[in-house]
């Protein structure tokens, strides 16, 4: 039987290091200890799935059950020349696995080497970075429905993958557990995406002409050292705020008054533009407020200096959000789940 501890203090797991309180707490290694959990009293309490905590920023006590998905397992499904079909355990961490797959020679996650958090957590926000999602290389992962108590599968249509999104953060939002990821890694080894402008300037500058993935990986390693704090030492979320999309036309208005803003486009009606960018030429960026700030090197990561109130940091990012608003009539959305 899973074993539940009460009024837990959630700030170890949690990388923005503020305090949360969960009336009860468990942690989850196995899908059959899992069904045993769903058959205790405990469970018709309110379910909360944790995986890193890199990507919550909790403003409340959690009155009801905090699972952390700690099941773990790296396993070969299927083979062939070109391509192999691995099942990772949803609690393993994302970082550690992207260094395996290197290890074993698999290509196709190494643009994502260094995101914090967890594998199980990954599809929720179909996490990407340097060009590159996790969509690009998913198959398929297995879940609980928490309602139904068992266990169910997604393809990758099923998931419903946006820019940060998924069904997992909408239609179908709490309802379920993510046990495995099953991904499609290439063992094609010489084919790499390197489209990302700091990627290519990390690789000109080491004389790096023909990357290996191990070499994107160090590429993407070093620009993300460079510019995003490590929340094992600084408190932080990633990015705060997704990169709005907004209107061609917008964009334009934008674009005439700051001909230096970056734009990315979407469709033929649609521009993402950097919310670095708009946070620091709104003036933002390094500024802090009481234990709170915007981190000196990436605007749009929020860092605690030593808040254990996440209200406080919520407060401040709206005050960021609402000073954006005003100077470029840009509506900023959290990429956080705000608990
Ligand atoms: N910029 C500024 N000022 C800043 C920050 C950025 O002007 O303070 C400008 C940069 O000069 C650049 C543009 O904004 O022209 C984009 O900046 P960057 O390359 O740092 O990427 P981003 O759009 O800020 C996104 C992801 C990151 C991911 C990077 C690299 C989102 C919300 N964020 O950031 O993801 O690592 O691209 O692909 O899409 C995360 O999700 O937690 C995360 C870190």
């Amino acid at each position: 039987m899973p074993q539940i501890s009460q009024n837990v203090d959630l700030l170890p797991y949690n990388t923005m290091k503020v305090q949360s309180i969960a009336s009860n707490y468990t942690e989850i290694d196995s899908v059959e200890t899992l069904h045993e959990l769903a058959t205790q009293e405990v469970w018709n309490q309110p379910k909360l799935i944790l995986g890193g905590g890199s990507n919550m920023l909790f403003v409340h006590n959690v009155d009801g059950l905090v699972i952390r998905n700690a099941i773990m397992g790296k396993e070969v499904v299927s083979e062939t020349d070109d391509e192999v079909l691995v099942r990772v355990g949803g609690g393993e961490e994302w970082h550690a696995f992207v260094l395996y797959a290197l290890e074993q020679g698999w290509a196709g996650i190494e643009n994502l080497s260094l995101i914090p958090g967890t594998v199980g957590a990954a599809p929720i926000q179909n996490i990407g970075a340097y060009g590159t999602e996790i969509k690009d290389v998913f198959h398929s992962l297995e879940a609980f429905n928490m309602e139904e108590k068992c266990l169910e599968e997604f393809n990758k249509g099923e998931c419903g993958f946006g820019y940060r999104d998924s069904i997992f953060k909408r239609t179908v939002k709490g309802k379920y557990m993510i046990t495995s990821v099953t991904l499609s890694l290439s063992k094609n080894t010489s084919t790499v995406n390197t489209s990302y402008g700091a990627l290519t300037a990390y690789l000109s500058e080491k004389n790096i002409t023909e990357p290996s993935v191990k070499d994107i990986s160090d590429a993407v390693i070093a620009v993300r050292q460079s510019k995003l704090p490590d929340p094992s030492e600084l408190g932080n979320c990633g990015s705060f705020f997704k990169n709005p999309v907004i209107p061609l036309g917008k964009y334009q208005e934008l674009k005439m008054q700051h001909p230096d803003i970056p734009g990315y486009e979407v469709s033929a009606e649609e521009m993402k533009v950097p919310a670095g960018w708009l946070i620091e030429h709104a003036g933002l960026k390094g500024i802090t407020r009481g234990e709170v700030g915007t981190y000196p090197k990436q605007a749009l990561v929020l860092v605690n200096y030593g808040e254990r109130n996440g209200q406080k940091v919520l407060d401040f990012a709206q005050y960021i959000k609402s000073v954006v608003q005003e100077k470029f009539e840009v509506q900023l959305d959290p990429e956080v789940n705000i608990i």
